[in-house]
C-alpha cells in the first residue's frame, strides 16, 4: 500500500473543534446550515469566520445575525484599483491567520484559488459542488444536468486543488432530476442534500478519517461513501 495522507492538520473533538472559515460569494444558505448544524449537533467542527469576496453578499447578513463573525476580502481596493489574484488572496491568507483558522470550507466562493494559496493549505480545503462530480463541472451545473437530459443528479464535497472542481470526492448525495425542473427547482433539491452532507464530511476529516491514497479520498480506508 502507498503511505496515506491525512486530511485536516488535527484530530479535533466537540469539546476542542476544528476552527473553521467558510468562504461565501452570495446567499450563503449553506453556511447557515453548517453554523446551524455545529450549534445543534455536537460536532468536532466550528464556524469562526464567514468571509466574502463581495460586500453585498446576503450571506454575511446570515452571518451576522448567526453572530459568526465575519471579513470581507474584495477583488478592487478602496480606491477602485483591482488588486491581483495574488493580493487578493494574500489579504484571505491574512484574515485566516488573524482567526486562527485550521480548515477552509468553500461554500458558493465563486473565485478558483492559485498555488499561492493551495500550497499553503494543502490538503485543507474543500469545497461543494452541486452535481455529481466528475460529471458536470463548472459555474452552470443545474442548467448543463438539464440540458443532458439526466435523470440523476446531487452534490459533491471535494477537496479543492487548482482545477476547477476537480480534487478528490470525499461524498456525494444524489437527488432524482423531473421532467418539469427548472434551475430553480432543482437547486432547491440539491441544496436540501448538500445541507445534511457537508456538516457530515467535515466531521469524517475533523475526527482524522479521511485519507488520500495515490489522490483517491478514502473514509475508515473505504472509496468515499454516498451518504444520501
Ligand atoms: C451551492 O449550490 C453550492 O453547491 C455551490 O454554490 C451554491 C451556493 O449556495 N457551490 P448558497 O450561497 O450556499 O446558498
Amino acid at each position: 500500500m502507498p503511505p496515506a495522507t491525512t486530511v485536516g492538520p488535527r484530530m479535533a473533538t466537540p469539546d476542542e473543534p476544528l476552527r473553521c472559515a467558510v468562504l461565501i460569494s452570495g446567499s450563503g444558505s449553506g453556511m447557515e446550515a453548517l453554523v446551524k448544524a455545529q450549534r445543534t449537533q455536537h460536532l468536532p467542527h466550528t464556524t469562526v469566520l464567514v468571509l466574502s469576496n463581495r460586500a453585498d453578499a446576503h450571506g454575511l447578513e446570515r452571518a451576522r445575525s448567526l453572530d459568526v463573525p465575519t471579513a470581507v476580502v474584495e477583488r478592487m481596493d478602496e480606491s477602485g484599483q483591482g488588486r491581483t489574484r495574488e493580493e487578493h488572496e494574500t489579504l484571505v491568507l491574512k484574515q485566516l491567520e488573524l482567526h486562527e483558522i485550521e480548515f477552509v470550507v468553500l461554500a458558493g466562493y465563486m473565485r478558483l484559488l492559485s498555488p499561492h494559496f493551495l500550497n499553503r493549505w494543502q490538503h485543507r480545503v474543500v469545497n461543494i459542488h452541486p452535481s455529481l462530480l466528475p460529471h458536470f463541472p463548472g459555474a452552470h451545473a443545474h442548467r448543463d444536468v438539464l440540458a443532458a437530459g439526466t435523470t440523476i443528479s446531487g452534490c459533491t464535497v471535494h477537496l479543492v486543488d487548482e482545477g476547477m472542481d476537480t480534487g478528490a470526492i470525499l461524498g456525494q448525495c444524489s437527488v432524482p432530476v423531473f421532467s418539469h425542473d427548472d434551475e430553480g427547482s432543482l437547486s432547491a433539491r440539491v441544496k436540501i442534500e448538500e445541507h445534511r452532507l457537508y456538516p457530515t464530511v467535515l466531521s469524517w476529516i475533523a475526527e482524522g478519517r479521511v485519507h488520500l491514497v495515490n489522490g483517491k479520498a478514502r473514509v475508515d480506508g473505504e472509496p468515499p461513501l454516498t451518504v444520501c
